[in-house]
């Protein structure tokens, strides 16, 4: 589970082959979850996204955390992946389960799907897959053109990310997407800081307030240096955008 990109020390992370290769040798091995497990993400997965919600597992690998969601309740899960090989046998283990669908599939193209059809997508480690490989930036610009693109209004994209808002806002932040974005950070697994107790789930469900710019404050201190950041992008909802500011204007021109 903690595996990281964070090192970047590959390009091939960006490459089909690469992960191919990969689900190959490892298979027999069982599922692998990067990062975190789906029982520390829950508190803001069941916040930001209803389990009626039509999700979208971007680059689902051969984890756990989609199968985990539904045990959970979550109703339609669609799972894509760049690589044949965990599909095929993600396919083959969750034949019987029909909140769970699994595509084969290059997040930089999703054509296959219309716009605005998922209420959620949920990215554990893909864009982080993309920036570690050739072209990090278009293939990250592609594959979050497509993210937003798929999402309806108010709809959420979840992404779970070694990258910090240095390295990650530049990217979400873009005009074109027009996303709210909030910020969570979670220690990795079983760290604990000497001497402290462990971090309450309320403080972890308060977002980090972010400066202007979209960076940590100056003064914010990572209790885990390895920490992994959970941005919550919210598609903006245009119309209901403009009927709150219209209902504003008419109640300061009523005052
Ligand atoms: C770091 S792993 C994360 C897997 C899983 N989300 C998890 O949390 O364990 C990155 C995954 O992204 C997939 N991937 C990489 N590039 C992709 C692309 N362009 N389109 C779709 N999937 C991609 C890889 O095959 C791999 O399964």
């Amino acid at each position: 589970m903690l595996r990281d990109v964070s090192s970047c020390n590959t390009y091939n992370y960006g490459d089909a082959l690469y992960w191919d290769g990969r689900y190959i040798q490892e298979a027999g091995c069982g599922s692998f979850d990067w990062y975190q497990r789906y029982s520390a993400l829950r508190p803001f997965l069941r916040h930001y996204v209803p389990t009626s919600s039509r999700a979208l597992m971007v680059g689902c690998g051969n984890a756990m955390m989609s199968e985990d969601m539904v045990k959970d309740g979550y109703e339609e899960i669609v799972n894509v992946d760049i690589s044949t090989v965990a599909i095929d046998m993600m396919k083959r283990k969750y034949e019987h389960v029909p909140q769970m669908k699994y595509l084969q599939m290059d997040v930089r193209d999703m054509s296959f799907f219309p716009d605005e059809s998922f209420d959620a997508v949920i990215d554990k480690g893909t864009l982080d897959s993309l920036m570690c490989g050739t072209n990090a930036p278009i293939c990250a610009a592609q594959m979050l053109g497509e993210v937003s693109r798929l999402l309806k209004n108010g709809g959420v994209y979840m992404l779970i990310t070694y990258g910090d808002p240095k390295a990650r806002m530049p990217h979400l932040s873009r005009p074109v997407f027009n996303w709210k974005i909030e910020l969570h950070i979670i220690p990795r697994p079983g760290f604990q800081k000497p001497g402290a107790p462990p971090s309450n789930l309320k403080s972890c469900l308060e977002p980090i307030p972010l400066t202007e710019k979209g960076l940590l404050p100056a003064d914010y201190v990572m209790e885990d240096p390895d920490s992994h950041f959970i941005y919550i992008c919210r598609k903006i909802d245009e119309s209901v955008e403009l009927s709150n500011k219209s209902a504003d204007r008419l109640t300061a021109d009523l005052l």
